[in-house]
């Protein structure tokens, strides 16, 4: 019986962990913790016993949790108990000022997160379950990164409190207070000095402070002061520990102690008796083994230099020391051929305007990417073509597809984009859809790209004009949200081509007619292209369509007709088979037609677009007749001579059209352009400066 008991016992100790749970610990270093530690993803301990949570990885994340849970409540319901902890730590970014993305200290049900993602989303959440009541998440996020649009952020250096959320409740500026001054200090989070932080928690006051030092004294003063009553957000047994992540920059993120207590005060931590933080150890060094050892590291660096120049010149993948200044990462070649196989044809999964793009699977992170490689890259203007990339890889938006890095390799281009597992917007509306997707999603696909072009035009810190929108060019994600891809790849691809020529790119049925006369892509243009999207979502065909009705042939023509008759429902796509919101497809060929104009000045914005689609503002009664700019159409013919369907298309009278040798070719001095009917193929056109038509 004594023996069972015992069994009994020990059991309960070894499966329970709370039986033998005391309410605080403190960590100087984690050497030597053993299994009091739980560590996943890429979090590790260092040699020295720092805590190592991420390293200058690209999209990754770590956690260390304190393996066993702590008690937070006497009953499910009750009230919380008050907490405390303190901690160092130090964030150290790939290149000076560019890491990302961030860490949390995290009171969590679980010590897995599962499902959490790293980049903005610090591997605490995801998308679909951010803000959910039922995640049992407390987090004090230290964020490098700003994420305006999805997370409203205030900055790139900010410290917020997160309730099952990354949407912070509240949030400062990362500073502190020193001793004896009442000002606030400006802090860098990414400094990769040693930072304490404090974070407080009094469940009779319902207050929660969190404060900052660089020193191991606490200041009287926190830098935040939060009423909150966190008894909801806990459970009886709550998990504490750390969450950190990378996203396309990198930071490595340290913890160097950690001390906790339940119902008290944690114990502060002497930041001069932690192990200190990688990279910055030089300083210890001793003084007399630096002059010893400099001697033999200056034979051995003349020789590395020696070897390192051979390699370089032998390598064909040249390494500038600007290119590793820009803030995408800069994958290697090597990489990316294992991520795809070699490049091989089995992974393509499609041709782009600029290349062909591969599916993926990185050899370090396995995570899944879309690697666009653009043969014939830039020949001359490469430090302006480099910073085009450092630009795109800034931009962010929920509805964009995200460029993660890219490599050079000779004239060969690769760019490393999200894996987006739907693929494109025009496999789902055209001809015969693999799946045919609802008006609900429809129009969920148009706001978002709306939004995300938006944020092209306007909200991003300089306009970028993506001038090649089209169905093609939407890719769907996991959810079926539509995110734009290839931004900005147009103008990256025009440096190192001849500037005296100028190139129309962009895609036939989507380009603006003025287009062909300026040469030069605007905002307006854009919306032209976003115009045409928008037809073409809600009638389910092509812009320009070989095969339909020759009255159909243009379908921005036809929907104008159906317009004027007053029927204009025929226009929508049959296989919805009626079942639409009457009022909302109406309101987007309404905004289709607007946007289709032939004359910049009578299209909308996309921030007018974008408060349309919202309900902010009601569409104006009147359209404009798309073509109303002095009669001037499309001037369309077609080729059946070939045999082959080629595709001949003019903004001008017909008698430019000259139907000369081969349609496919393209004919200069003229407005004319032609191309294979059906294909996505870029559109070259020259243009002459002659005009009758005064676009405004
Ligand atoms: C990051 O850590 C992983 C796993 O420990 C390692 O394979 C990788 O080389 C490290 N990367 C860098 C940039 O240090
Ligand atoms: C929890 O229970 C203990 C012992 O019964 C009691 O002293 C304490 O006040 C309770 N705490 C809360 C927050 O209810
Ligand atoms: C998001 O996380 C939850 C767990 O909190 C998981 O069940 C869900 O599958 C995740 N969603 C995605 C899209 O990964
Ligand atoms: C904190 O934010 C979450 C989600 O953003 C919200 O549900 C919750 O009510 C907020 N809590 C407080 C105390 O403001
Ligand atoms: C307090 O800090 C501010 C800002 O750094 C500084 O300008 C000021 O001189 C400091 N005052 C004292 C008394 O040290
Ligand atoms: C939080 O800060 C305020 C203001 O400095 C202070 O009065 C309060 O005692 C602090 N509470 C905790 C739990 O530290």
């Amino acid at each position: 019986m004594a023996k069972k008991l015992l069994l009994f016992l020990v059991f309960l100790s070894v499966c329970s962990p709370v039986f033998s749970q005391s309410d605080e610990f403190i960590f100087h270093g984690f050497k030597g913790v053993g299994n009091k530690i739980s560590l996943d993803g890429f979090a590790e301990i260092e040699q020295n016993g720092i805590l190592k949570l991420t390293n200058h990885t690209s999209g990754i994340m770590g956690h260390a949790f304190y393996s066993i849970p702590f008690k937070f409540k006497n009953t499910t319901n009750g009230k919380s108990f008050s907490f405390s902890t303190a901690f160092s730590f130090a964030i150290v970014p790939e290149y000076a000022k560019l890491g990302g993305h961030g860490f949390a200290f995290t009171i969590a049900k679980s010590k897995e997160l599962k499902g959490a993602l790293p980049r903005q989303f610090l591997g605490l959440l995801n998308a679909s379950d951010n803000g959910n009541f039922a995640n049992h998440v407390f987090a004090v996020e230290f964020d490098t990164v700003p994420d305006y649009d999805q997370l409203e952020d205030i900055n790139g250096n900010h410290v917020g409190i997160d309730i099952n959320s990354l949407v912070s409740n509240v949030s400062v500026k990362a500073s502190y207070f020193s001793p004896g001054n009442s000002t606030k200090q400006e802090l860098n989070l990414q400094s990769g000095n040693i930072v304490q932080a404090w974070v407080d928690y009094d469940s009779v006051s319902n207050v929660l402070n969190v404060t900052l030092s660089l020193s191991s004294s606490k200041p009287s003063v926190p830098i935040l002061s939060f009423a909150v009553d966190l008894s909801p957000i806990f459970m009886e047994y709550m998990y504490v520990g750390f969450s950190a992540s990378t996203g396309l920059l990198a930071s490595s993120h340290y913890i160097s102690g950690w001390s906790f207590k339940i119902n008290g005060q944690a114990q502060s931590l002497d930041l001069s008796s932690l192990p200190s933080v990688p990279g910055s150890k030089k300083n210890n060094f001793p003084f007399v083994l630096v002059y010893c050892l400099s001697a033999a590291v200056f034979v051995a660096l003349a020789i590395g230099m020696v070897l390192y120049m051979i390699k370089k010149i032998k390598s064909m993948d040249v390494i500038e020391p600007w290119e590793l200044d820009i803030a995408p990462h800069r994958y290697s070649y090597e990489e990316l051929k294992k991520a795809t196989g070699g490049f091989k044809d089995t992974e393509l999964i499609g041709f782009g305007g600029f290349g062909r793009v591969y599916k993926g699977t990185l050899p370090n992170t396995k995570a899944e990417v879309a690697v666009k490689r653009m043969n014939d890259g830039p020949k001359q203007g490469l430090r302006e073509f480099i910073s085009e990339i450092a630009t795109i890889g800034r931009l962010r938006h929920r509805n964009l597809v995200q460029l993660l890095g890219w490599c050079r390799q000779r004239n060969d281009l690769l760019l490393v984009y999200d894996f987006m597992p739907n693929g494109s917007l025009d496999k789902y509306i055209f001809d015969e859809p693999k799946l045919i997707l609802t008006w609900e999603r429809r129009f969920k696909i148009i706001k978002g790209v709306a939004s995300g072009l938006l944020y092209l035009h306007e909200e991003w810190e300089q306009t970028v004009i993506h001038r090649d929108i089209k169905a093609g060019n939407v890719l769907l994600d996991s959810e079926l949200n539509g995110r734009l891809g290839d931004f900005g790849l147009a103008k990256l691809y025009e440096h190192g081509t001849n500037p005296s020529t100028t190139k129309v790119v962009g895609t036939l049925g989507y380009l603006a007619p003025e287009l062909t006369k300026t040469g030069k892509p605007t905002k307006s243009s854009d919306v032209f292209a976003f115009g045409a999207l928008l037809l073409e979502i809600v009638c389910g065909r092509k812009p320009i369509e070989v095969k339909a009705l020759p009255e159909e042939l243009i379908l921005v023509d036809w929907v104008w007709d159906k317009w004027k008759a007053g029927a204009i429902l025929e226009v929508v796509d049959s296989r919805l088979k009626g079942d639409y919101d009457e009022v909302e497809v109406i309101m987007v060929l309404k905004l289709g037609l607007m946007c289709s104009n032939n004359a910049p000045a009578n299209r909308p914005s996309m921030k007018q677009v974008v408060s349309f689609l919202k309900g902010e503002v009601p569409l104006p009664e009147v359209v404009v007749a798309p073509d109303e700019c002095g009669g001037k159409k499309f001037v369309t013919g077609q080729d059946t001579s070939t045999g082959v369907n080629k595709f001949l298309h003019s903004y001008l009278a017909s008698s430019y059209i000259e139907k000369v040798g081969s349609w496919s070719s393209v004919y200069d001095s003229k407005r004319v352009v032609d191309l294979e009917a059906g294909s996505i193929s870029t559109l070259s056109a020259s243009y002459t400066d002659d005009s009758n038509c005064q676009l405004a």
